[in-house]
This record gives C-alpha cells, sequence and structure tokens, in this order.
C-alpha cells in the first residue's frame, strides 16, 4: 500500500484536470477566453481572500476536516467495536447524511459486512430490506445531522419498533448508532434519554459537506475503506487548492470555469460523466452538492439571482448511447465534466476472433478498460468538435486517496463558485421549505399553517385541468 506521506506516492496519485476543451482556443466562442478569466482574476482573488479569512476564523469548518482529525481514531474505534457479529450495516439517512457514504460503498465498500444505504422511504424497499435482515446480526446507523428529519425519523421509528419485538427492551439499544449534532436536535434528545451509542456531526459542517466526518467515515471504515487514505486525499487536494492565481488551483479554477460558463456563455446545464462504474454514485453525490450550494434566489445581501446550473449524473460508455446526442446536437446549454480512469483495477483482455470480419476483428487484443478510455478520448473529442465545453479530470485509480481528493475539490469548487456568485453555498432554504410542508402535512404540533398551504392549492385546483 502506498504511503501518502510520502510526497512522491501523492503525486503518482494525484487527480489532474484538463480544461482545454473549455476554452475558446479549442472551441472558438463557444468557450471561455483567457481575457474573460483575466477580467474574473480580481474578483477570483477577493474570493478567496474572503474564503480565506473565514476559514481561519473558523466559519467555514468542513475547509479543515482534512487537517484537524482528532476524532478520526474514535471513530475508526467504533466501527471496530460494531464489527463483531455483524451482518449487515443499515444507514439511515437522506441527501448529505446518504450519498458521500453510498459513493464509498459503492466504489469501496467490502462486500462483509454489508452496508446498505436506506435513503428512500419507499415502503416495499424498506419493507423488504427488513424482512431480509437477521436483526440479532444487524447494527442501524441513523444519521441526521438537524436530527428531525421526517423521512430518517420514520425510519427509526420503523426499526426500532421491530428491534425492541425481536430483541426486547435491552438488547435493542446494542444495534443502534446515531450520528448527529453535538448538542441540539431531536436525535441528541433521544441519544440523551435512551443512551444509544453515538457519533458526532461536526458543528457548522451541513449535510452535503459532511462525507469526511463521521457521518460517512463511520459506515465506511465498517465497510473496510481506508478512511486515514481518504482524509489524507483530501488533505493533498487542500494542499493543492491553496494558490491564488486560479490556473495554480484546480479547485478554484474548476469553480471558476463552471461559474463563468453560466454566466458568460449559458450553460446552464452541467453534466458529471464518470467512465466507470465504480464513480457512478459520485456524480450523484455532486448533483447534490452542485445543486443545493448554487441554486439560490437571493445573493447574501438579498439582491434576486436566481443562479445555479442544473447538474446532472452521466456514466461513460453507456450514457454515449442515451444522453450524448442531446449533448453533441441539442441546445447549446451544457457543460461536460468527463472522469477518466487510467487503472481500472482489473483488464480483461478481448479476445481475437472473426479475424475476416473487419467491424468484430478490430476489438481483438484490446483491454476492456482501454477500450473504455479510448470511449472516453472520443466523448471528449466529439464534444470539442461540435464546440460544446467539457473538461476531464483523470484519476490514476479508484481508490480511498482519489476519492478523498475528489470530494474535496468539488467542495471547494462549489464554495468558490458561490463566492462568485455572491450566494451562500452552505444552506438550502428551499429543502427546509418543503420539510416544513411535510411536518406540516404529517400532523407535526407548530406547523398547522403549512398544512392549511398544502390544503388551500389542493382546493385552488382546477377540475378542467385533472384528467
Ligand atoms: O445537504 C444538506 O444539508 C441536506 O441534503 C441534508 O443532508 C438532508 O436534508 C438531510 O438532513 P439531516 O442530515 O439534517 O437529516
Amino acid at each position: 500500500m502506498p504511503d501518502y506521506r510520502r510526497r512522491a506516492a501523492r503525486e503518482a496519485m494525484s487527480v489532474r484536470l484538463d480544461v482545454n476543451g473549455m476554452m475558446a482556443e479549442a472551441i472558438g466562442q463557444q468557450g471561455t477566453s483567457r481575457e474573460e478569466v483575466e477580467a474574473l482574476a480580481p474578483r477570483a482573488s477577493e474570493v478567496a481572500r474572503v474564503l480565506s479569512a473565514r476559514r481561519t476564523a473558523g466559519e467555514l469548518p468542513f475547509y479543515d476536516l482534512p487537517q484537524q482529525r482528532g476524532d478520526l481514531q474514535a471513530i475508526k474505534n467504533s466501527a471496530t467495536a460494531v464489527r463483531p457479529d455483524l451482518d449487515t450495516l443499515v444507514v439511515l439517512g437522506i441527501g448529505g447524511s446518504a450519498l458521500g457514504t453510498r459513493t464509498l460503498i459503492e466504489a469501496l465498500g467490502q462486500p462483509n459486512p454489508r452496508v446498505v444505504v436506506a435513503d428512500n422511504i419507499d415502503p416495499l424497499t424498506i419493507g423488504t430490506l427488513l424482512d431480509g435482515l437477521d436483526l440479532g446480526r444487524t447494527v442501524f446507523n441513523v444519521v441526521s445531522k438537524s436530527g428531525e428529519t421526517a423521512e430518517t425519523i420514520a425510519q427509526f421509528l420503523v426499526v426500532r419498533e421491530q428491534l425492541l419485538r425481536v430483541l426486547g427492551a435491552v438488547d435493542y439499544k446494542q444495534r443502534v448508532v446515531i450520528t448527529t449534532d453535538a448538542d441540539s436536535g431531536l436525535l441528541r434528545q433521544i441519544v440523551n434519554d435512551e443512551g444509544f451509542r453515538d457519533l458526532v456531526v461536526p458543528a457548522g459542517v451541513g449535510g452535503r459537506f459532511s462525507v469526511l466526518t463521521a457521518v460517512s467515515l463511520f459506515p465506511a471504515a465498517v465497510a473496510g475503506v481506508r478512511v486515514d487514505d481518504l482524509v489524507a486525499g483530501a488533505a493533498w487536494m487542500d494542499t493543492r487548492a491553496q494558490p491564488v492565481e486560479l490556473w495554480q488551483n484546480p479547485a478554484h479554477l474548476l469553480g471558476a470555469l463552471l461559474y463563468l460558463a453560466e454566466v458568460k456563455h449559458g450553460r446552464n446545464v452541467v453534466m458529471l460523466m464518470p467512465y466507470s462504474d465504480r464513480l457512478a454514485r459520485f456524480a450523484d453525490w455532486f448533483v447534490q452538492l452542485w445543486a443545493e450550494s448554487l441554486g439560490k434566489a437571493e445573493t447574501v445581501d438579498g439582491q434576486p439571482i436566481h443562479c445555479g446550473q442544473t447538474p446532472a449524473a452521466m456514466l461513460g460508455a453507456t450514457d454515449q448511447h442515451s444522453l450524448l446526442q442531446l449533448l453533441l446536437d441539442g441546445p447549446a446549454d451544457k457543460v461536460v465534466i468527463l472522469v477518466r480512469v487510467e487503472d481500472h483495477g482489473r483488464e480483461l483482455s478481448i479476445p481475437t476472433a472473426y479475424g475476416d470480419l473487419d467491424g468484430v476483428g478490430y476489438l481483438g487484443g484490446n483491454g476492456l478498460g482501454s477500450l473504455l478510455n479510448m470511449e472516453q478520448r472520443a466523448t471528449e473529442l466529439a464534444l470539442v468538435q461540435q464546440q460544446r465545453p467539457v473538461m476531464t479530470l483523470t484519476v490514476p485509480q479508484v481508490n480511498a486517496f482519489t476519492l478523498g481528493q475528489l470530494f474535496y475539490l468539488f467542495e471547494v469548487a462549489a464554495v468558490f463558485a458561490g463566492g462568485l456568485h455572491r450566494v451562500n453555498p452552505l444552506d438550502q432554504p428551499g429543502v427546509e421549505r418543503s420539510k416544513r410542508l411535510t411536518y406540516g402535512l404529517a400532523g407535526r404540533k407548530g406547523f398547522e399553517a403549512f398544512r392549511a398551504e398544502a390544503d388551500a392549492w389542493q382546493a385552488r385546483k382546477r377540475a378542467e385541468y385533472l384528467l
């Protein structure tokens, strides 16, 4: 295993960003010009300065997660403690409390013990999952920063009732670990009252920025993911994301080019397309990060803005045969980020056969992995030839160190783009609005007005539009 304390090991495993396909030199007026980047430089420097000052003042604690890891050993110890007699760890959580974990589990998790992320409340899915579990060999990790998200609390109540029935009032507590805020929220109150095992989401770290906290590190460690390497990868990206000069800072450059693509070139959609099945869920994580961080109605000083690119997840090469047609020939409103993996962890060579059939025989002697990477190159070039902006992230291997870099790269890019837009990338008022309506509809005390709003909307619906 590489020792990432050595610089050579870190450099060999660096994620690299290629923005050639974004630039006017490659795609003409559809691309970003050097002049546009130079014109943004003073504002970019100011945003970098403000973010750095806020980080120093402790206002942006997610930034320091790769460096200040006093809790890492305790998280690993908690994972070790639950592993004996464990068949399955079920993570109950949603949004930022689920997506990073699912990314890590699907990319790097070992099959035993199995870690399942149950982020929705579809009764068929949850019921079927519960039916198949041996509750005496299962642990439920209930994850909610706020401690009151309806979906997660509802899951917890369903699970708790089953555990109580099957294991009894003493043993059932051993099957629950709650991850929530240290002081506030209803789950914290439940932990304090009932004495469940618990882990802490650090103060000031919101859901979609919490992948480097106990939220994801605990289940990832249970699944055998090398969480030290994950944190080391993020720390390496933190080092690389220090320069004020945009052209030397991959995270700021990524945020700035996506910002310019949106505000100067009308690129309102950003597609992330990894060429690796193991990174498919990373694209889902990115979708939430970009949508919730940058989809905002107002600037920090209250001016209307309604900004934010619509992020979408793709998968190469599969989606070359569904979405790519639209990307190449449809509306010129998209940016594409391709992710290329150099070493897929395994190669399968394509046998040589049917030498007399040119359309088959040419494949022989290649590997599936190298064909996948040729497809990535082909997509990049096809986009450039159609003057569609594209950038490529190259990942040497899919491992904890490179995933740590990817998570941190996009987190910093999102916060930096938020600074350029002058919006708060850390809040999610729209999500909170929908949560309050759900509370009202489900009869939560204090939220009656939201129930009334929902009923009024039903009453306002016109019969002729109901078919
Ligand atoms: O990123 C966010 O803040 C949200 O997506 C939350 O993670 C999501 O709403 C779940 O919230 P909580 O962890 O408080 O249950």
